[in-house]
């Protein structure tokens, strides 16, 4: 039986993090960038939102990949490098092993410890495989470590869940074009898309009845606290999300419920940096929704061929093969 190789390329910087936050939180429109989402809680909470009968995205991307996986690999060559984007529990690749036959997987997500138990227990099930996880962030970077890239194989890519939806339409297209960079010919990339639909099924989808994506949102403060020890009160705050329709996108906010003055340590000293009067908010994520011609033609000008899309029957989400 073979083993998993780990990889650990990219280091937190926390005084790069802080200055980030700072500039965010201190801009007259203040955001934070929708990663500090997820902490530990977070990404917890972010498991339970798909699992909610309101978020729809996460299970009819299962529906389409079940029901097509047989006619997507007819599209997707056998044998390849298979470069998994944000892999996690590596639960949606290895759905697809069975159809794909990769000869090699590549998982990648920031921290390589979120890749070791589950890569650990997939090995057991698929002996043969060359299996290495990568600790980087692939947003920033593509520059995958050459044990990841060697020999012959297309290099396919994997970037499932709609979580191309947080970037603009502009970084979106930068970053299909560096995937494009470092495909291998018959190469592509598989991707998850989520339509533009209904304003308010979209707004329930992102702010259910039990609150559990208000506590995901709202999580980010504790989040926050701890990273430039802040003193954010989470009951001072509220979970709003709104769908932009001339950008399509959702947009996730944290209103304040009164006037609030914001203090984060310097220097180990907690003075006032920030106020925000009542409604004011801090925008924390955006969500984009695209049409299934958009998206084709968003890969097209990053340098892919026209997709293969197979969709739901509602068309409430897309997957796309691109090929180059
Ligand atoms: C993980 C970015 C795909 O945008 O739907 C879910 C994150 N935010 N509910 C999405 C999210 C609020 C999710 N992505």
């Amino acid at each position: 039986m073979k083993t998993p190789q780990f990889i650990q390329l990219h280091h937190e910087d926390s005084g790069q993090i802080r200055t980030e936050l700072l500039q965010g939180l201190q801009a007259t429109q203040a955001y934070t960038s929708p990663k500090y989402l997820y902490d530990a809680l977070g990404s917890k909470l972010f498991e339970a939102i798909t699992e909610l009968p309101e978020y729809y995205p996460t299970r009819t991307e299962a529906t389409i990949f079940a029901e097509h996986a047989k006619l997507m690999a007819g599209h997707i060559p056998q044998g390849a490098t298979l470069v998994d984007l944000g892999a996690g529990n590596c639960q949606k690749a290895a759905r697809l092993f069975g159809a794909l036959g990769p000869s090699r997987y590549v998982a990648v997500d920031i921290s390589v410890d979120f890749l070791k138990d589950a890569m650990t227990r997939l090995q057991y099930q698929h002996p043969d495989l060359d299996m290495i996880g990568v600790g980087m962030d692939f947003a920033e970077s593509l520059a995958l470590p050459k044990e990841a890239l060697e020999g012959m194989t297309p290099r396919v890519f994997f970037y499932p869940g709609s979580s191309i939806g947080n970037f603009t339409p502009d970084e979106a297209l930068a970053f299909l074009q560096r995937i494009r960079a470092v495909c291998s010919e018959q190469g592509g990339l598989l991707i998850g898309v989520d339509l533009v639909k209904g304003k308010a099924e979209l707004e329930v989808a992102y702010d259910d009845a039990l609150g559990v994506t208000a506590a995901f949102n709202r999580n980010m403060l504790v989040h926050i606290n701890r990273l430039i020890g802040g003193d954010f009160h989470i009951k001072d705050w509220l979970h709003v999300a709104l769908y932009n329709e001339q950008l399509a996108r959702i947009e996730m906010h944290l209103q304040a419920k009164r006037d609030v003055a914001l203090r984060w340590s310097v220097y180990g000293e907690a003075t006032t940096q920030r106020s925000f009067a009542k409604g004011e908010r801090i925008h924390t994520e955006n969500s984009y929704k695209w049409t299934v011609d958009g998206f084709g033609d968003l890969l097209q000008n990053a340098g892919f061929a026209k997709p293969i899309v197979w969709t739901d029957v509602e068309q409430k989400f897309a997957v796309m093969w691109a090929a180059i």
